[in-house]
């Protein structure tokens, strides 16, 4: 009869908790999937008082998560406290170097410190798993390291951030706008304790370097990772995409092209029968385009305590079972630098919405810029305004939204044509731009 394996958790927030009621409830599947017992025997968090609404009787609580890493008596360290600093770092490290297992959904961290752990966990024999640092309960780590190892990558792209889907398909369905929306969002707890980590793209950036990593055999680079927020669209962006065919979604793109790998986090339109477009509220979904096979799509709660304590609960039984994958599924020092490809050279199509002075010769010099660039267009639609006020007399000419979409193009040209558009004095404000996806 192999010893149960024991383990010390640090961190008793939402995720903690859950988790320890997942292990107390599902612990004969537990033992009976992973061929071997999964006892919690320590745990630490900031306050012993808290009421948490589980049982740690005959569960020693410890004074620090140092103290925890170094308690001989654990063999996995799961860390549950957050931050891309100490204690966490200093007592993963630790935990590593005594040869113990480490379980993590700390994406900041892996983001950040990913392959320095990962260079401990092999040089000692443990595991470094952190499933749930990125969607949550969907097993996409796991899909990318072991799933696909014998597939090659082209493209990995997702919604990787709950409150920002959640956010844009409220705006969508309700015309609601940004900020009675984030409201929602955090009071409902999906949102980060800043929400601007969420709305500003840095929460997805952090999950889609470690995806990318994985997917391409590449050193995790956050600062490769070109980010843009959700906070400059508006109600009538999605009404306009809805027309044209298309949802907007935040979307964590990694894709390799001939100039090297692109990581990008912006808001994008996605056709409306793609299968990320039907991806609605706090759930996350990802697409791997894989070589010679159909793109993968896995979706499913990618926030909250229960669906993360699902994941880290699937990462402790691999540790159970014995599993010491490669955290990076190869070696560390087999990782290669990441190629960045500059984001001007980006090439796709694009929505641009001006607002556009309504007197003739307006349109024209809009299509002479673009041509210019040789940017080519699928569509252009003008709104009209009706032209006389309420009480039937002329109104004076006021802008008028004009949306074009173009066909592939560069980040660049497009650019180029909208400064030479604003030199010419024909629109007013800054062009909204939105990038389209392709499937
Ligand atoms: N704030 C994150 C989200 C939680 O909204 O998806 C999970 O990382």
């Amino acid at each position: 009869m192999v010893a149960p394996l024991k383990v010390g958790i640090a961190g008793l927030g939402t995720v903690g908790a859950d988790v320890v009621r997942l292990i107390e409830a599902q612990g004969r599947v537990l033992s009976e999937r992973s061929g071997r017992g999964v006892r919690i025997v320590a745990v630490t968090a900031r306050s012993k008082a808290k009421k948490r609404g589980i049982d740690l009787r005959g569960i020693e609580w410890v004074k620090s998560p140092q103290a925890l890493a170094e308690d001989p008596k654990i063999d996995c360290f799961v860390e549950l406290m957050g931050g891309a600093g100490d204690p966490a770092f200093s007592a993963i490290e630790t935990a590593l170097n005594a040869g113990k297992s480490v379980v993590t959904a700390n994406k900041a961290l892996i983001a950040k410190h990913g392959l320095r752990l990962a260079a401990a966990a092999e040089k000692h024999g443990g595991a470094l798993n952190f499933e749930a640092a990125v969607g949550a309960a969907i097993p996409v780590i796991k899909t990318l390291r072991e799933g696909l190892a014998g597939t090659g990558v082209n493209r990995v792209y997702g919604i990787l951030n709950g409150t920002c889907n959640y956010i844009l398909t409220r705006m969508e369905q309700e015309g609601l706008s940004f900020a009675e929306c984030l409201k929602d969002a955090q009071r409902l707890g999906y949102a980060e304790a800043d929400p601007s980590f969420d709305v500003d793209g840095h929460d997805t950036a952090q999950k889609l370097a470690i995806l990318a990593s994985l997917a391409f055999g590449t050193k995790v680079a956050q600062s490769a990772v070109y980010v843009e927020g959700i906070s400059s669209i508006t109600p009538e962006d999605l009404r306009a995409a809805e027309e044209l065919g298309y949802r907007v979604k935040l979307l964590g793109v990694a894709v390799r092209t001939a100039k090297g790998i692109e990581q990008r986090v912006h808001p994008t339109m996605v056709p409306k029968s793609s299968s990320i477009a039907q991806v609605m509220g706090v759930t996350n979904a990802v697409t791997i385009d894989g070589e010679g096979i159909p793109p993968i799509t896995l979706v499913g709660p990618g926030a909250g305590g229960a669906a993360t304590a699902s994941a880290v609960v699937a990462d402790i039984a691999d540790v159970a079972r014995g599993i010491r994958a490669k955290p990076f599924g190869r070696p560390v020092e087999r990782l290669r630098d990441t190629t960045k490809a500059p984001m001007e050279r980006h090439e796709g199509g694009y929505y641009i919405r001006l607002m556009a002075r309504d007197l003739a010769g307006t349109a024209a010099t809009i299509a002479t810029r673009l041509a210019e660039q040789k940017i080519s267009l699928e569509s252009i639609v003008q709104r009209h305004p009706d032209g006389v006020d309420m009480n039937g007399a002329a109104k004076k000419p006021s802008p008028v939204p004009v949306i074009l979409i173009t066909y592939a193009t560069s980040e660049d040209a497009v650019h180029r044509a909208l400064a030479a558009v604003q030199r010419d004095k024909v629109i007013s404000g800054r062009p909204q731009v939105i990038r389209i996806e392709k499937n």
